[in-house]
C-alpha cells in the first residue's frame, strides 16, 4: 500500500513556526506509531512571490490536486500590503480554495477547561464550550462578479458582488446538516434575509435541505444578532452555517471564545476523489501575525490541531485525531503555555517549540 500523501504549504510570518512543529508531530507518527506520510513542501504567498513572481506556481496548484491532503500555514505580510490585487500573497490562497472546490470549510471552537479562566468572557459562558461553525469557502462576495475599482464619474468606485447559487447552497448546507447529525443535532444559519436577496435566496433552500434531515432542529439569524448571541451565550449553539464573509467574521469571533486565535484549526473540504475521502485543505484560522513572526512566539496548537482533523477527515484515523487533541489537552493542564494564552500573574510563556516539545511528551505517555 502506497503512503498517504501530503503537501506541506508553510507560507509566511509564523507560518513556517508553527508548521515546523507539525512536522515534528507527523514524524512522530512515522516513528512512533507505524503511520507514515509522503510529505512535499512547496511555497504559498508571498515566500512564493517573491520566487516566482506570483503568490501560487501552477506546479504546486497541480500538486495540490494530487495529494491525498494539503496543510497550509498562513500567508501575508505588510512587505507585500502594497502589491498589485492579482498577485497579493492571499490570492494564492484563495486560488487554492476555489480551484480545488473547497467549498465547506470546518472551523470548530472548542473551549480547553485550562482555558476557561483565559477568555475574555466570564468562565461559565464559555466553560465546556463547542460550536462547530461551517462557513461557505469558495463563492459569495469574495469571488462574487463585477468586482474592481473603476472609474465613475469624476470619483472611483470599488465593487465586489455578493452572489450564491441555489445549488452552492445546497451543497455547503448539507455538509452542515451532515454534522449537526454526528454532533448535536442542532443547526442555525446565519445570512442577512432581512436586507440581501442572497440571504432570502440562502434560508430559503437551507430550509428546503432540511427537510431530508428532519432529526435536526434548524434555526435562522441574522448574521448580526448571530455575532450578538455568539458572545451571549455561545453554548446555545451546535452547528452554525453560513456565507464565506460573515463566517470569515463570526469564525474569527469564536476563536477569541476559546481564548486566542492562536488555538482553533480548520478544514476546508470538497467533494469525494476517487478514494471517496474530501478533496481536503487544512490550515489554522489565524493568518501571518507579522508582529510576532520570527521571534519564536507563535502558538503551534492552531496547526497542529489542524493536521489531527486531516487526521480525522481525510485519512480516517479518528483515534490518532484524538490522540493528538488529547495531548494538546494534557500539555494545556499542565499550564504550560506561549504568550498569546498568558493571563496569570508569574507564569513564564514557552517558545513555539517548547509547546511542541510538550505536545511530542504527552504523545509519547499516550502509548
Ligand atoms: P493574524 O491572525 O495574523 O494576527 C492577529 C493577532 O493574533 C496578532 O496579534 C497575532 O500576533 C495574533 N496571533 C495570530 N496567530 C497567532 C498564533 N498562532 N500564536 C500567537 N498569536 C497569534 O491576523 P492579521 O494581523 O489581521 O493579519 C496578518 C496577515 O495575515 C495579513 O496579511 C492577512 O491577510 C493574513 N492572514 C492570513 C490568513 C491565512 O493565511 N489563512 C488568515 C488571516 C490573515
Ligand atoms: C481566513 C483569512 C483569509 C480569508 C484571507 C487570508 C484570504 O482571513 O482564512 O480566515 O479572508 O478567508
Ligand atoms: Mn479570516
Amino acid at each position: 500500500m502506497t503512503n498517504p500523501s501530503l503537501l506541506i504549504l508553510p507560507g509566511d510570518g509564523i507560518g513556517p513556526e508553527v508548521m515546523a512543529e507539525v512536522r515534528r508531530v507527523i514524524d512522530w507518527f512515522g516513528a512512533k506509531r507505524g503511520i507514515n506520510f509522503d510529505v512535499s513542501e512547496d511555497l504559498v504567498g508571498g515566500c512564493a512571490y517573491d520566487m516566482h513572481g506570483v503568490p501560487l506556481h501552477d506546479d504546486t496548484m497541480a500538486k495540490a490536486q494530487e495529494v491525498d491532503a494539503v496543510l497550509l500555514g498562513a500567508v501575508g505580510g505588510p512587505q507585500y500590503d502594497n502589491l498589485d490585487f492579482s498577485v497579493k500573497p492571499e490570492r494564492g490562497l484563495l486560488r487554492l480554495r476555489k480551484e480545488m472546490d473547497l467549498y465547506a470549510n470546518l472551523r470548530p471552537a472548542q473551549c480547553f477547561d485550562a482555558l476557561a479562566d483565559f477568555s475574555s468572557l466570564k468562565k461559565d459562558v464559555v466553560a465546556g464550550l463547542d460550536i462547530m461553525i461551517v462557513r461557505e469557502l469558495t463563492s459569495g462576495v469574495y469571488f462574487g462578479e463585477p468586482r474592481g475599482i473603476f472609474e465613475e464619474g469624476n470619483e472611483r468606485v470599488g465593487i465586489n458582488t455578493q452572489r450564491y447559487t441555489e445549488s452552492e447552497i445546497d451543497r455547503v448546507a448539507r455538509s452542515a446538516f451532515e454534522l449537526a447529525m454526528r454532533r448535536g443535532k442542532k443547526l442555525c444559519s446565519m445570512e442577512k434575509a432581512n436586507v440581501m436577496e442572497s440571504g432570502v435566496l440562502w434560508r430559503e433552500v437551507v430550509t428546503r435541505v432540511g427537510a431530508d434531515y428532519p432529526e435536526v432542529e434548524l434555526s435562522h439569524m441574522y448574521a448580526d444578532a448571530g455575532a450578538m448571541q455568539l458572545t451571549r451565550w455561545p453554548k446555545q449553539f451546535d452547528v452554525i452555517v453560513t456565507d464565506n464573509l460573515f463566517g470569515d467574521l463570526l469564525s474569527d469571533l469564536a476563536a477569541m471564545l476559546t481564548g486566542s486565535l492562536g488555538m482553533l484549526p480548520s478544514a476546508s473540504l470538497g467533494a469525494p476523489m476517487a478514494n471517496g475521502r474530501p478533496k481536503a485543505l487544512y490550515e489554522p484560522v489565524h493568518g501571518s501575525a507579522p508582529d510576532i513572526a520570527g521571534q519564536g512566539k507563535a502558538n503551534p496548537i492552531a496547526c497542529i490541531l489542524s493536521f489531527a482533523m486531516a487526521l480525522r477527515y481525510s485519512f480516517d484515523m479518528g483515534d490518532e485525531a484524538t490522540r493528538v487533541e488529547q495531548a494538546v489537552e494534557a500539555v494545556l493542564a499542565d499550564g504550560v503555555r506561549t504568550a498569546d494564552l498568558l493571563g496569570q500573574e508569574g507564569v513564564q510563556p514557552v517558545s513555539t517549540t517548547q509547546m511542541g516539545d510538550a505536545v511530542l511528551a504527552k504523545l509519547d505517555a499516550s502509548l
